[in-house]
């Protein structure tokens, strides 16, 4: 086939992900090596946000390949009833590198399954119902982890496809406080609501919370907020349930976000980069506690491909080269690296409302006004397919061979972690001249 051809059957046949479908032509990817892809052209784009947040090990990682040839040949597939040599290997490698206190796990295949099944459990286990999310968060596309979604997704399949009994607290964004206040003055005001809400709600199942939000744009909470916010869990007999889908697996510079502040949660779900996103693979990790309530009571949950086999063994493999290549602990370096070479670019751009991140997780807010933060854009403009500033500016920067993501006023950085210092200085030096469009704009 011509690219021409895989442009338009791809655009014609298959869907395009949260979008109207007119107007979309995707460009065409036919190769990918460490923190490069290439489009049919022939031209190369430094990728700047690891796919989708995702690829943390780089493209054409030797070790995940061969896992996954290997274990193709050996054992592609057995039924979910089977123990299996490579869901005990993984499991015993889980016990070492996840949060304390998480020993048991179910295996899937997407961030949005790992979300499915925690509701479920919690659900399950607390015999409660009420699950309580925060407004800016995303925790997956189908009808239980869409109705936790706080961002603006979820607005476009209410009320058909929602479950009942999600209720959203304010978020802790200490850039916009929903609340109006500020840090640490308000003493914590949207922890202490959370604990009013639960008081007042009654029948509360758990609290689901990303530690360092993602895509709606990478908040880091305070220091005491999840440790306020276990205590708030503990007293009031509800499960914290901690959405490690993208903040996990090194990405902010400890194996898992909660980790940054002692912080061990009844259940964690993560996906992407597990598996650096070679196979899809989601996982939900309880404690003890939990699983052993299902020692009694009926585990209703499953899928045909839980536990598949060639999902587990890249995890082991991705797992491992975290470990050997000292990736950890380079996130925290060149995370050091990334946050000077950004916070020099908000000095000199008056577009830039706010530089923040953790490890190689950094996101870059655009405003209008640094004093208002007027935005550039609206969340309805994102779901309505209004074109966004950002976009353009995400377009010019493929234009310049990096590829960046962004979501309605601030872009995402979140490079594979195997990045060098010199493809930084790259991808910098062209945001610094992209940033020039932003502020001829305001
Ligand atoms: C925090 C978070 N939770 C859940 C999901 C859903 O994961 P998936 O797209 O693998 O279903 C995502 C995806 O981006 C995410 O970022």
């Amino acid at each position: 086939m011509t690219p021409e051809e895989v442009v338009a059957i791809t655009a014609k046949h298959t869907y395009g992900t949260w979008r109207f479908q007119k107007n979309w032509t995707p460009l065409q990817v036919i190769d990918a090596e460490g923190c490069y892809f290439t489009d049919s052209s022939g031209k190369k784009y430094l990728d700047l946000s690891s796919q989708l947040m995702c690829v943390s090990l780089g493209h054409k990682n030797q070790a995940v390949i061969k896992a996954i040839v290997d274990q193709a040949t050996k054992l592609a597939y057995a039924a979910p009833g089977f123990a299996t040599d490579v869901r005990a290997e993984l499991g015993k490698l889980l016990l070492e590198v996840l949060p304390k206190g998480l020993e048991k796990f179910y295996f899937s295949t997407s961030g949005t399954e790992a979300n499915e099944a925690a509701i479920k459990i919690a659900r399950m286990y607390t015999g409660k119902y009420k699950i309580i999310s925060r407004y800016n968060s995303y925790h997956g596309s189908t009808a239980a982890s869409i109705s936790a979604t706080g961002d603006p997704r979820r607005w476009a399949i209410e009320p058909s496809g929602k479950i009942e009994g999600v209720i959203f607290a304010p978020e802790c964004n200490c850039y916009r406080c929903p609340l109006g206040h500020t840090y640490p003055d308000c003493e914590l005001a949207c922890a202490n609501y959370i604990e009013h809400m639960i008081k007042n709600e009654s029948n509360v199942a758990a609290f689901i919370v990303e530690p360092v939000v993602g895509t709606n744009g990478i908040l880091i909470p305070p220091k005491d907020y999840f440790p306020r916010l276990r205590k708030i869990c503990d007293d009031t007999g509800v499960l914290l349930i901690a959405d490690e889908v993208m903040s996990g697996w090194g990405r902010t510079g400890k194996w898992f976000a909660v980790d940054h502040w002692n912080v061990q949660p009844d259940i964690l779900t993560t996906a992407k980069g597990i598996t650096s996103a070679y196979v899809p693979l989601g996982l939900t990790a309880t404690t003890m506690k939990i699983a052993d309530y299902f020692n009694d009571h009926y585990f209703a949950h499953g899928h045909t491909y839980e536990a598949h086999p060639l999902t587990l063994a890249p995890a082991i493999a991705a797992i491992n080269e975290l470990k050997s290549k000292n990736l950890i602990e380079k996130a925290v370096e060149l995370g050091d690296y990334l946050n000077e070479k950004l916070s020099n670019l908000k000095s000199k751009h008056p577009s830039i409302g706010d530089v923040r991140g953790v490890g190689l997780f950094f996101a870059v807010e655009l405003v209008k006004d640094q004093k208002t933060l007027e935005p550039f854009n609206t969340k309805e403009d994102k779901i309505n397919g209004k074109p966004l500033f950002v976009d353009k500016m995400s377009a010019e920067m493929m234009k310049r061979g990096v590829y960046l993501t962004a979501w309605i006023n601030h872009f995402i950085i979140a490079p594979p972690l195997i990045i060098t210092k010199e493809e930084i200085d790259f991808a910098v030096k062209n945001f610094d001249e992209v940033l020039t469009i932003a502020d001829e704009a305001l």
